[in-house]
Order: structure tokens, then C-alpha cells, then sequence
């Protein structure tokens, strides 16, 4: 038989069994069998080494070195997409590219996370690979390239055509891979993208071949040269021609709520993935859309990388500040260069206690892991121990209060300031008493409270509702007026007349949150009862417990607060249960209000749903409830319609409050 053609015949079998195992998801022959062809292949090339095809398979063993990386100028820039973070973000796309191309709709794509590369072929055959670099100048990495698997050396048409993608490392090899480096004693790799990276920077190729490197398309730079209208049909084309393509994944969307659920989805799928991803890419997928819409000098108007957020970035600690509760309990914090976490900017996390910092070993100059603990306050998960330098300062616990120096107490695990003069508790215990789920007074927030204490107007809370006194004063700060003045004067007189259980839990007395305060005020319905409770039965009341009544039984005794008590009732603070027929119907819930309503003012409204347990805020996310939409409705309701949350007219709210 004619070697030649044999070899032929052998490189079709591989390269059809590579297309249909990598593109296909669908081996159509076994292990054994493929492993049987490229043997034979191997054999008859190293017997005839100038029959040798320069896109045979098996060149893919790597062994290839290169003495530099040349660069390489690509043909159009090679760029890369703004980032977003949340879905206002997809709003405002939406509605930017909906100027542009009212009828838009878009490809929804995993964002792949590795690093792009652009592949050349001519006549349907891999002649340079070349990596981003700075969009315009790349480097040549070839040699590296032609050992992944999934990268097709030989198209299924003879053309001459540059494709984009994703060069990335699975999970599995990832593991495989800093398994072998920590047996080698060499430094691990940080993630895959890291290690990818790394990979595709050897001069040898065959180290790039252990590595098991992958290969994602996504992008043709220029479509119209094979008649592509789409950037659906130009995945469809990518995959045709041999090309790995994300199929089984990619999605269409009509609007932001399609994106939205697509983002859920994909988010539910994101850790059984083999491989990371790191948010979704937006494309609209029309040509004539794209091409209307063109580009900035830096980034395509045409799409947008939304970005997962991330549940644990890596930052450096700054320095560790402690801080003072309004319980006097130290809190030691990590002050850390701003980074995006779980869709905000943080630079601050809690390092709970001493014994949290000793366990973790946490030092001054360490690379440490940020993460949102239940999505709202960050915490320091992990100190990157293996990237210290030696110049990192230990933790030591402070012994004094460091705001009033006075010597602290450990009680269990935590330090306390026992002064109950300490001007950052006497701060901290305003901030929370004058906060939303408190006596709410708008208009008297932390910093507000700061100034105001640190100028003298207010030196304890009773002094908040003596503040009337000092209005002439106030209306001269930089930064207030008369206007302003008269609004917080109007919410410190509003807060007079709470409920009990607000006013209870404003007091700040140890260990009554927002739960027992409701139980007391439920129960004893005014101060006076209260106070007239024996130890003995507070224990009793439910959820209550003897600790919880100890402290209560200790707050009221004390002389200090039954003055001030006494005090808030002579300025007029109401202490007595008022929603004794109020039901907690519509607790967990939250809604916004847009538009007019005839019936209702929104103040009036917003009161009547809150007094129900609902919450109602200021801006929709696919969290909302509902909407509550009056006449000539803003953006909001536009928002909600995007997101699908549903819509009440006035006609339905009082079904809502029943
Ligand atoms: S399209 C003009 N599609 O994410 C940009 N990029 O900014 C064309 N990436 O640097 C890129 N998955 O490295 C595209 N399915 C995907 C992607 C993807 C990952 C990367 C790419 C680029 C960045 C997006």
C-alpha cells in the first residue's frame, strides 16, 4: 500500500475522531482504537521522516524551542471589552445600545477565563499563533499553540481565515499540574488563568504539552469575507470549520431580563463547569448592528464583559485598625488597597477578634483573600502565606482603648472599653440609636453625628432632641442651611412618636436587637411595665432567655439610664406599643413606588407597607417584590418591566395591604 496515502488516511482518522471528541462533546471511537491509528502514524513517521506532514497530530507532543518570542502585528487590534458588575449596568448598556439599534438582541456568551489568542490559517492549515499583547503588537507563540489538543492544526475548508479565542487550562489540569510543581518543590500557580498564561510563555514546547492547554473560539475579526450576517452564524461557521465553540452554552437574549435569567443560570452552573469562567460576554449579534454601533478609540460599543462577582479577591493588607463599638467591644479591622468584591468596591473587612487573627497569623504587608460573608460584610477568608516576603509585621493586640486609652477587658474571646464615657462608644451608640432600623432621623448620619459630637451640639442622646436649640448655629455650618436644618429638625420630631419597640432597640441595651425589642414592646406594651418586670419573669418571655434578661434588668437599674429615660419623656419620645393591631403580613418583602397616586401619598404609603414588616426602597432589582406604579411613572418602571418584576396598579394595593 502507498505509504503516503496511508499516512494521509491515518491523519484524517485522528483528526476526524479530535473533531468529533473536542467539538462534538461525542468520541466515535474508543480510546484504544485512537491510541492504535496514532501509534501506527508514529511508527511510519519515524520510519520515513520526510513523508513527516507539518500538520500530522502527532507534532502536537511539543518539542519545539524557540530562542525568543517574536512579535507579531495583528491585522485589526485585538481588543477587549469594558467590564460591568451589576445589572443597572446591563441597564444602561441595554439602553445605550437601543438608541443605536432599537431592535437589537444580543449573544450571551461564558466569559472564559484564560487569555485570548489569535490563530492564522492559510488554506485551511495553523501557521502562527500569537497572544494579545497590547491589542496591536502580540508575540508569536506558535510552537506552543500547535500542542493543544482542541486547537485543529488542519480546517475542514482549505481557507485563509484568523479566528479568536480563549486559551485556558481545565480545572482537572490545573490540579494535575500544581500537583507536579509542589512534588518539583517549584511555586504553585495562583489559578488556571495564571498557569495558562505561564504556559504559553516557554520557549520549549513540550512543557506547554504536559500542561494540557485548551482552546475556545468566539470571535471572527472578519465575518463578511464568508458571507456571515450574525454572531450566532459566525459560532455556527467557527464550529463547522473544527473549532471548539461554547454551543451548549451560548444563548440569545431579547432583553435585560433575558440576560439576567441567562446570568442566573449560568451562575448555578459555574462551579460543575470543567473550567473557569469569570462572568458572561454581551455581543449584539446582528453585523449591521455591530458595525453601526463601531468603536470607541479604546473598546467596542457592540459589547460588554459583565463580570460575576467575584466571591474572593486577593489584596494587600494595609494596615489593621481597631475600632470601637457601641458596646466598647474592640474590633481589629484590615485596611486594604479598594478591590470589587461581590459587586462592590470594599477596603476595609472585619478581623472579628484577637483570636481570629492569631489563628489566621494575619500580618501587616500580607496577601490576603477577601470575601462577602452572606454577600453583605467583608471578612479576610485566607492569608496567602506562601507569597510573604519575610518583611510582614505580626498582629498584636492593642491593650488599650484607642480612642480614650483607658486599659481593656477581655471578656471571652473579646477586649472591651469599659468607659462608658469613651467618645467612640458614646459616637457609635448615637449612630445606632438615630439609624434606619432604629429611630430612623434622616438627616443624622454617622458623619453628621461625628461633626455634631466633636462640635458639642450633642454629647448624649437626649441632646438629639435638644438640637432646636442650637438651630441658628446649625444653619451657619458649611455644608447646612435653614432648608436642611428645618427638614432634620422636622425627622427628629417624627421620631418622637415611635413605637416602644423602636425606641427600645435604639437604646442600645446589650444583646436586645431588633427581634426581642418587638417581643418586649409586644408584650409589656410601655417603659413602665417593663420596668416593673421581675428578673424572674423576663426570663420567661419567650426567645428572651436569662442572659438577654440579665442585661435588661441591668440597663433598667441603672441610675445613668433611668435619668435619661425620664429625660426622653420630658422632651416628649413616646414609650408606649403603638401597632398592637398591626400584622407582620408583609414582612420580607420589598417595593418601590413610581409615579402619582391618587389615593395615596407616597409618604402615607410607604408607612402603611412598612408597618406591615415590607420594606420599600428606591431601586428595582430582580429582588423586588413588586412595583407600585401611578401615573406618568419614571425609569423605574421601565426597569421593572426589563426585569419581569411584577407590577401593581393603585387599584391593587389595597389587595396587597389585605
Ligand atoms: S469576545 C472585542 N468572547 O474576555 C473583544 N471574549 O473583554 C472580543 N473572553 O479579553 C472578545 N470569553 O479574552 C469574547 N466568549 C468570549 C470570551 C471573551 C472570554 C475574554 C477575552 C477578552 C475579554 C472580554
Amino acid at each position: 500500500m502507498d505509504i503516503e496515502k496511508r499516512m494521509d488516511e491515518l491523519i484524517d482518522i485522528i483528526n476526524n475522531a479530535s473533531y468529533e471528541y473536542y467539538v462534538n462533546d461525542n468520541p466515535g471511537i474508543t480510546d484504544q482504537e485512537y491510541d492504535d491509528y496514532y501509534n501506527e502514524l508514529l511508527k511510519l513517521e519515524s520510519k520515513y521522516p520526510k513523508l513527516k506532514r507539518t500538520d500530522s497530530p502527532t507534532i502536537r507532543v511539543g518539542g519545539q524551542v524557540v530562542d525568543k518570542f517574536e512579535k507579531v502585528t495583528h491585522d485589526a487590534p485585538m481588543l477587549s471589552f469594558d467590564d460591568i458588575f451589576n445589572e443597572d449596568e446591563i441597564v444602561s448598556f441595554d439602553e445605550r445600545i437601543r438608541k443605536a439599534c432599537p431592535n437589537a438582541c444580543y449573544t450571551l456568551e461564558p466569559k472564559m477565563d484564560g487569555l485570548s489568542g489569535s490563530l492564522l490559517y492559510e488554506k485551511g492549515v495553523l501557521v502562527r499563533a500569537a497572544t494579545r499583547g497590547d491589542g496591536v503588537i502580540g508575540e508569536n507563540i506558535t510552537h506552543n499553540v500547535k500542542t493543544i489538543k482542541s486547537v485543529p492544526l488542519k480546517l475542514n475548508k482549505p481557507i485563509d481565515i484568523e479566528v479568536r479565542g480563549e486559551i485556558y487550562m481545565s480545572k482537572k489540569s490545573f490540579e494535575k499540574c500544581n500537583e507536579q510543581r509542589k512534588k518539583d518543590n517549584e511555586p504553585l500557580f495562583a489559578n488556571p488563568r495564571n498557569a495558562a498564561a505561564g504556559s504559553v510563555r516557554q520557549l520549549d514546547s513540550s512543557i506547554a504539552a504536559k500542561r494540557g492547554l485548551d482552546f475556545m473560539a468566539y470571535f471572527l475579526p472578519n465575518p463578511d469575507k464568508y458571507g456571515i450576517k450574525t454572531q450566532s452564524e459566525a459560532l455556527e461557521f467557527l464550529k463547522e470549520l473544527g473549532f471548539v465553540t461554547n454551543y451548549k452554552l451560548n444563548g440569545i437574549a431579547k432583553n435585560v431580563k433575558d440576560i439576567i435569567n441567562y446570568i442566573d443560570d449560568l451562575s448555578s452552573k459555574r462551579k460543575s463547569l470543567p473550567y473557569e469562567i469569570d462572568g458572561v460576554v454581551l455581543k449584539v449579534n446582528s453585523l449591521d448592528d455591530e458595525a453601526k454601533l463601531g468603536t470607541t478609540q479604546r473598546v467596542p460599543r457592540w459589547g460588554i464583559a459583565y463580570k460575576f462577582p467575584a466571591e474572593e479577591v486577593l489584596t494587600t493588607l494595609k494596615e489593621i485598625k481597631f475600632t470601637v463599638g457601641r458596646t466598647g467591644k474592640i474590633t481589629p479591622n484590615a485596611i486594604f488597597s479598594p478591590v470589587h468584591v461581590a459587586g462592590s468596591i470594599v477596603s476595609k473587612a472585619t478581623l472579628h477578634n484577637e483570636d481570629y487573627c492569631v489563628e489566621k497569623d494575619v500580618r501587616v504587608g500580607d496577601v490576603v483573600s477577601i470575601r462577602k460573608a452572606g454577600d453583605v460584610i467583608p471578612e479576610v477568608v485566607e492569608v496567602k502565606k506562601e507569597r510573604r516576603t519575610g518583611n510582614e509585621v505580626p498582629f498584636k493586640m492593642i491593650e488599650n482603648c484607642p480612642m480614650c486609652d483607658s486599659k481593656l477587658v477581655k471578656e471571652d474571646s473579646n477586649y472591651f472599653c469599659k468607659n462608658d464615657l469613651c467618645p467612640a462608644r458614646k459616637i457609635e451608640s448615637l449612630i445606632h440609636f438615630a439609624s434606619r432600623d432604629t429611630m430612623n432621623i434622616d438627616g443624622l448620619g454617622e458623619r453628621i453625628i461625628e461633626d455634631f459630637y466633636n462640635m458639642g451640639f450633642i454629647k448624649d442622646i437626649s441632646d438629639i432632641y435638644r438640637l432646636e436649640n442650637h438651630k441658628e448655629d446649625l444653619i451657619e455650618l458649611e455644608g447646612f442651611g435653614e432648608k436642611s436644618v428645618n427638614n432634620l429638625l422636622e425627622s427628629i420630631e417624627k421620631s418622637k412618636s415611635n413605637s416602644l419597640e423602636k425606641v427600645l432597640f435604639a437604646l442600645g441595651i446589650r444583646h436586645v436587637g431588633k427581634k426581642t425589642a418587638k417581643i418586649l414592646a409586644k408584650r409589656y406594651k410601655n417603659i413602665d411595665n417593663l420596668f416593673n418586670a421581675s428578673l424572674e419573669e423576663l426570663t420567661n418571655v419567650n426567645d428572651v432567655g436569662e442572659i438577654i434578661a440579665k442585661s435588661i434588668k441591668s440597663y433598667l437599674d441603672n441610675l445613668e439610664n433611668q435619668k435619661l429615660i425620664e429625660e426622653l419623656k420630658e422632651l416628649g419620645l413616646n414609650f408606649e406599643y403603638l401597632n398592637a393591631n398591626t400584622d407582620d403580613k408583609l414582612e420580607g418583602m420589598t417595593f418601590v413606588l413610581t409615579g402619582t397616586l391618587e389615593k395615596y401619598k407616597r409618604e402615607e404609603l410607604t408607612k402603611i407597607l412598612e408597618d406591615k414588616g415590607a420594606k420599600v426602597t428606591s431601586s428595582v432589582t430582580k429582588k423586588t417584590t413588586g412595583v407600585i406604579v401611578g401615573d406618568k411613572p419614571g425609569s423605574k418602571y421601565d426597569k421593572a418591566l426589563k426585569l419581569g418584576v411584577k407590577i401593581y396598579k393603585e387599584e391593587d394595593i389595597e389587595n396587597i395591604i389585605n
